[in-house]
């Protein structure tokens, strides 16, 4: 008797959703947020096959080594520096990730972040907690103006695109660095102006990185491009934390090369530089741009569209929405989504 095929979720999600793959597998779905080690997620890739994935869980040829069934690797997530694309594809399994379920859930956070670094909500608050508000006194807390202030994006993908629509409200012009140029109704639609790095770093008053970690992006934002910014101007980072070198970060700031930053990641997430963490001027979270009820459920209902659509079930049936690696599916006679 042929087995149902089977998937694992590698970290507590939503029931209700995971409803929907019950019908057509059997899912076994951890009950706590746990970091796996290799050979944890070799053996439990091992009979899988399909798995839904997240940033903690780094999937490469060795955790797959074993895993002679699976099909689809779906990763919560936009962003999938976790997973070593060519390893599955070589290996010839699937893999998808989230994209655009959350690109505005994340421009709004980076707006949060601006302001609130910019107003120095995050310290102001800290204070009053604190028991140290006796009186108001009006030279007190004085923090930067956005309004009017140049916008600088690093990496316009749909994320940073969103973030770019939103500096109309602001009255901020927006100057950004990408791979390639957008088209003119897009940059247009954003009010953006394409301009070289080295420009980008030396005319923005507020700059947001929205850049995917990769090789070539690794430290895009290191020591030599900090001492290039204008200072007083206030940086955030909610792409990956190793974008960003943040021990030339703190340095950066505590010589006041730069007035304030927000961070919602890392490079050694979830262990914060402690220079940074000993910083009133700057704000930091725990990687939560994308966390909001409605964007982590469209994120998990996404991964499983994917995975369900690979087995030719679900409203996707066999043509996966959000694939990474579609000459995988060619191979296997199931179609990407157009
Ligand atoms: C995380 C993110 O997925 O989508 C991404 O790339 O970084 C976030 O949305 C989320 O924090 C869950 O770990």
């Amino acid at each position: 008797m042929s087995r149902r095929p089977r998937v694992w979720i590698s970290r507590p999600t939503f029931p209700d959703l995971v409803a929907r793959l019950e019908a057509h597998f059997e899912v076994s779905a951890e009950a706590q947020e746990k970091k796996f080690d290799p050979a944890e997620l070799a053996g439990r890739l091992a009979d899988q096959d399909a798995a839904i994935v997240g940033l903690k869980d780094r999937i490469g040829a060795v955790e797959i080594a074993g895993a002679r069934r699976l099909r689809i690797v779906a990763n919560l997530g936009v962003g999938y520096d976790n997973i070593h694309l060519p390893a599955l594809t070589a290996a010839g399994i699937a893999a998808s990730n989230t994209a655009d379920v959350l690109n505005e859930r994340v421009a709004d956070y980076a707006w949060a972040m601006m302001l609130g670094v910019a107003r120095r909500m995050h310290a102001a608050e800290r204070w009053l907690r604190a028991g140290h508000w006796q009186s108001t006194e009006f030279r007190a807390w004085l923090g930067l103006d956005v309004r009017g202030r140049t916008l600088g994006i690093l990496g316009m993908g749909r994320i940073g695109q969103a973030i770019a629509r939103r500096a109309a409200g602001f009255g901020m012009p927006v100057l950004y660095h990408n791979r390639s140029r957008l088209p003119e109704a897009t940059e247009h639609a954003c009010n953006a102006r394409l301009v070289d790095k080295a420009q980008l770093l030396r005319e923005s008053d507020f700059l947001i990185l929205v850049l995917p970690l990769t090789p070539q992006t690794r430290h895009a934002i290191g020591a030599a491009p900090q001492a290039a910014l204008k200072p007083l101007g206030g940086g955030g980072k909610l792409a990956r934390g190793g974008i960003v070198d943040d021990a030339a970060l703190a340095e950066a700031l505590q010589r006041g090369q730069l007035a304030a930053a927000a961070l919602d990641v890392f490079e050694h997430e979830p262990a914060v530089h402690p220079a940074l963490l000993a910083m009133d001027n700057v704000l930091l979270s725990p990687h939560i741009a994308s966390a909001t009820t409605e964007t982590r459920r469209a994120m998990t209902a996404l991964a499983i569209d994917n995975v369900l659509a690979v087995f030719g079930h679900g409203p996707h049936a066999g043509r996966p929405p959000t694939i990474l690696n579609p000459t995988v599916l060619a191979a296997a006679g199931t179609t990407p989504h157009p």
